[in-house]
């Protein structure tokens, strides 16, 4: 399987309760590489803007509310194969269907609140990255 990178977000329910480490222990127990990582505070602005595919989804505002409530962790994840694996180590959107030992079934609080973001193909992967990171922030 091809080396692959996936971007990640550490969601503002999760920096709250201080998870970042406990979160990124998890990447990299499964072989995630955090080649790239900051902690941002989103305007409401920028959330909808990163979130826009789902602007007409009646969510929407909430979810861009949460998203700009506290400060994120923007992360790149390296490894193989790894936008699958990072969505089989965040478990389901919904905790309640989230597999044991995945980030949302110990973590999640909601389906919104729900602690973290992963990409979920390698286009959106790459249009992710490159809302976050320059070329030169990625140090494999
Ligand atoms: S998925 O996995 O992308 O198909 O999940 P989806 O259900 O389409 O949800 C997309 C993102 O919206 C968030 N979400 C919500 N936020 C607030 N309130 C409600 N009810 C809600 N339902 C879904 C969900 O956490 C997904 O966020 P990301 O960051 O993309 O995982």
């Amino acid at each position: 399987m091809a080396l692959e990178r996936t971007f990640s977000i550490i969601k503002p329910d999760a920096t709250r309760r201080n998870l970042t480490g406990k979160i990124n222990a998890k990447f990299e127990e499964a072989g995630l590489r955090i080649i790239a990582q900051k902690r941002i505070h989103l305007t409401k602005a920028q959330a909808g803007e990163f979130y826009k595919v789902h602007a007409s989804r009646p969510f929407y505002d909430e979810l861009c509310e949460f998203m700009a409530s506290a400060p994120i962790v923007a992360q790149v994840l390296e490894g193989e194969g790894a936008i699958l694996k990072n969505r089989e180590v965040m478990g389901a959107t919904n905790p309640a269907d989230a597999a044991p030992g995945t980030i949302r079934a110990e973590f999640a609080e909601s389906v919104g609140e729900n602690s973290v973001h992963g990409s979920d193909a390698p286009d959106t992967a790459k249009e992710e990255i490159a809302y976050f990171f320059s070329g030169l922030e990625l140090v494999g």
